[in-house]
Order: structure tokens, then sequence, then C-alpha cells
């Protein structure tokens, strides 16, 4: 297996370092700042001696370095400031995702691409867009994540194991982001038995929020220790063709009763990417709730297309 990893700041590179630990395939690092990539894969190899594991990592500034890639994992981008929405960086970002993509196309026909620059979801539909590649070989990295903050703050909160709690998130990630109270259980008993609706609300809003929390809290970046394992476990998925069920932005044509639009759903992904898109059986008020989140993000991309065409 080739990895490609494009971008080689904090998520790109622990990226880089999970799947190498993992033992998942090769993995090239390209990234535009002069040294960067090759400093990291540097300083990669060099715990190789300490693992006691021979692995293959090259950083490069040349991005014809991914050719034939089976995975491509794009980091690039500018990430937010405190203060900043997720959706604050979509005409900058596009700019860059754009040139990455049209490289894509012709370098790597047949990799499977896991778009992680933000707003996410935006980002994963021009992605898509852009390499004309099958929706089931484009997907964004977003809602996973959220998924194992919302179980990070239930297991808190009940002071339960995480590996006993189940949820499901959808929607966009970010203001949108739909933490699932009702389908979330403990060993298959409902949240719902546990807590009242206020307190899972106010763990619904502090999932959504977790995000902006380690901005603030940063000053200058974001969180990428939990989002590159949220990845890596996407990397694993297809390498392995695990069948696993994880939330990813997928491309939907009429599942959701959405068309035309890229968003969290839960997925079985695979070698072939996304296998299949989980349609739960949602109530009326969570229909509506995703149907906003997509409202939302289609008028960004009404925005991205008067900038971009
Ligand atoms: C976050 C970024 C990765 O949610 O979007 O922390």
């Amino acid at each position: 297996m080739k990895i490609g990893i494009i971008g080689a700041g904090q998520v790109g590179s622990l990226t880089a370092m999970r799947v190498l630990q993992e033992a998942i395939g090769e993995v090239v690092l390209v990234d535009i700042i002069k040294g960067l990539a090759q400093a990291r894969a540097l300083d990669l190899e060099d715990q190789a001696g300490l693992l006691k594991q021979d692995y293959q990592i090259k950083g490069t500034e040349q991005i014809e370095e991914i050719q034939g890639s089976d995975i491509l994992v794009i980091t690039a981008g500018l990430t937010r400031k405190p203060g900043m929405k997720r959706e604050d960086l979509l005409t900058k970002n596009a700019e860059i995702l754009k040139e990455i993509c049209l490289r894509i196309r012709t370098l790597a026909a047949e990799a499977i691409v896991i778009v992680v620059t933000n707003p996410l979801d935006i980002m994963t539909y021009y992605a898509l867009k852009i390499t004309g590649f099958s929706p089931n070989r484009v997907f964004g990295m977003g809602v996973s994540l959220d998924a194992s903050r919302f179980i990070n703050l239930i297991s808190k909160e009940l002071n339960i194991s995480v590996a006993d709690i189940d949820t499901y998130v959808l929607g966009s990630h970010g203001e949108g982001m739909l933490p699932l109270g009702r389908l979330t259980t403990i060993r298959g008993i409902s949240l719902e038995e546990f807590l009242d609706e206020g307190k899972i609300e106010r763990l619904v809003k502090r999932t959504i929020e977790r995000g902006k929390e380690i901005v603030d809290l940063l000053g200058n970046g974001s969180a990428y220790l939990a989002p590159s394992l949220a990845i890596t476990n996407l990397v694993k998925a297809i390498a392995k063709n695990e069948k696993r069920i994880i939330g990813v932005s997928a491309y939907l044509d009429g599942e959701y009763g959405l068309r035309d639009i890229c968003i969290g759903v839960p997925c079985r992904i695979g070698r072939s990417g996304i296998e299949d898109i989980i349609e739960l059986d949602l109530q009326p008020q969570e229909k509506q709730a995703l149907l906003s989140s997509a409202l939302s993000l289609r008028e960004q991309l009404n925005n991205l297309k008067q900038c971009h065409g």
C-alpha cells in the first residue's frame, strides 16, 4: 500500500507516524513549505530504530511523488485561529485544494481520497467535483472524530469506560453537527436511561464546541492528536478492507432525502472506500436538524461557486 499525505503540518505528520506504526504501508509526506516534509520524514525515520520496526517514509516538496498512491489524505490548508469558525477558511483553502485535486486527478487516478481540510464537508464536495472521481472514493474525516469526542464526554460524566459506549454523529463537521443522544447506547442500553435531557443537551453542545475549545486554548492551530487517529482508522479500514461502520462526510444522492451534497453519515468502509451508506431511521426533529445542517452547507457551496465557479 502506498499512502500519500498532502500537508506535513501537525495533522499530516502525526497521521504519517500512526500509519507507519500500524504498518499499513509506505508513506509519502508532501508539503510545499521548503524542507518541512523532509524534516518530518527524517524525524520519523529516526524512530524506526527505537521501535525496532522497518518502514518506508519519504518527505518531499514534489507532489509528483504521490504518483500511484492507493490512499491519499489531504490535510493541507490553513487552520483556525481563535475567534474563527471552520467556515471562515472557505475561500483560501478552496484555492489550495483545487490545485492539489487537479494534480491528484492525473497522478493518482485510482486513489481513495480522504479530505481533512476545513470547512470539511465543503472541501470534500469540492475535491469530489475537481477530481471527478466516483463518490465512493472521495470522502471527509469529521464526524468520527466528533463521535469520539461525544463518547469521551459521556464516559467522563457517567464514569463508564469509553469501550462500552456507542454513538452516531451525523451532519456537518461544524455548527450543524448532530450528536444523536437518542441513538447513543451503553452496552445496548439507551443513554436516555442514564441521563436526563438537559444533561445530554449539555454534552451535545460541548461536543459541538470541542474543536473551538481546543483552538482557543492553543491560540495558534487546532486539534491534531485525536484527528490524526480518526484519519488513521479510516486509512486502516480501507487498506485492510475492514468493513467498519464509520461516520464520514459522504456524497448523498437521495439518501436521507438529500442530494448533491457531502455531509456526515455512517458508512461501511472497506477496500473500495465507501461501500455502503447506512440510513438510520431518524425521528422528525432529527431529520429536520439534518436538513438545516445540509441547508447551511448548501449556502456555503453557493458562496464557493460564486468565488470559484
Ligand atoms: C477539529 C478540527 C480538526 O474539529 O476541525 O478539531
